[in-house]
């Protein structure tokens, strides 16, 4: 199976992509996650994108289809993915359609602005092995400290409240037209984010059963 998993920065993602890649067996393919990782090894590509993560932007169309054309390539994906941040502008989308990839159902987490910033705010990621926590909703065993590697969890540096409020401005500009675009294909199901991660899982899980 091929999913995309659309929504705002915050919506859970990453979150919900993480559980259904497990139930599945497929893999996620996050762009952000990748991007992470090049900035952390000081990579070109990772160096091209720090300015514009860090302001909150978008990272230019053809560095981000260059990555998923390669990452999709792997044999790991052979049996289907979720894309997981991919594609969040139209000319993304086209290219994905261009390469002759077929999606099979876009799962778009709706979740209102205000609760975003507070779920944003909460966030905690391992300095180490990029890990994903919550203050409220996912906390580690022991406070501040990641489960999987022991590693310290931080604020992510896109995630201060300002940064926040132009990421959402960026989604509601690029992002959000991509759900009038999957809706003509068909292939548009609409998930309303849960107060707690198992009941939208619930959700996410019976449209994609159905
Ligand atoms: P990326 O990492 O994709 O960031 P994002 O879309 O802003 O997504 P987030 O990771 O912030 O949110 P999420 O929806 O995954 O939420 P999560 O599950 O973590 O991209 C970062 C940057 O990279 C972009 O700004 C851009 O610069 C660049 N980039 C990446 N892809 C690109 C592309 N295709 N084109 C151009 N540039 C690109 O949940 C959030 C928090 O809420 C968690 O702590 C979670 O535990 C908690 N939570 C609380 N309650 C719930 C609940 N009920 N369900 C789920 N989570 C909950």
């Amino acid at each position: 199976m091929k999913i995309i998993f659309l929504g705002a920065p915050g919506a859970g993602k990453g979150t919900q992509a993480e559980i259904v890649s497990e139930r599945l067996s497929i893999p996620t393919v996050s762009t952000g996650n990748i991007i992470r990782a090049a900035l952390k090894d000081g990579t070109p590509m990772g160096l091209k994108a720090r300015a514009y993560i860090e302001a909150g932007e978008l990272v230019p169309d053809d560095v981000v289809i260059g990555i998923i054309q390669e990452r999709l390539a792997e044999d790991d994906c052979k049996n289907g993915f979720i894309l997981d941040g991919f594609p969040r502008t139209i000319p993304q989308a086209e290219a994905l359609d261009a390469m002759g990839i077929v999606i099979d159902k876009v799962i778009d987490i709706e979740v209102p602005d205000e609760t975003i910033a507070r779920r944003l705010s909460g966030r905690r990621v391992c300095k180490n092995c990029g890990n994903s926590y919550h203050i409220d909703y996912k906390k580690p065993s022991v406070e501040g400290v990641c489960d999987a590697c022991g590693g310290e969890l931080i604020l992510r540096s896109d995630d201060a409240p300002e940064t926040v409020l132009e990421r959402l401005a960026v989604y509601h500009e690029k992002t959000e037209p991509l759900k009038a675009y999957y809706e003509k294909q068909g292939k548009l199901f609409i998930v309303e984010g849960q107060e707690q991660v198992e009941d939208t899982t619930a959700l996410t899980l019976k449209l994609l059963e159905e």
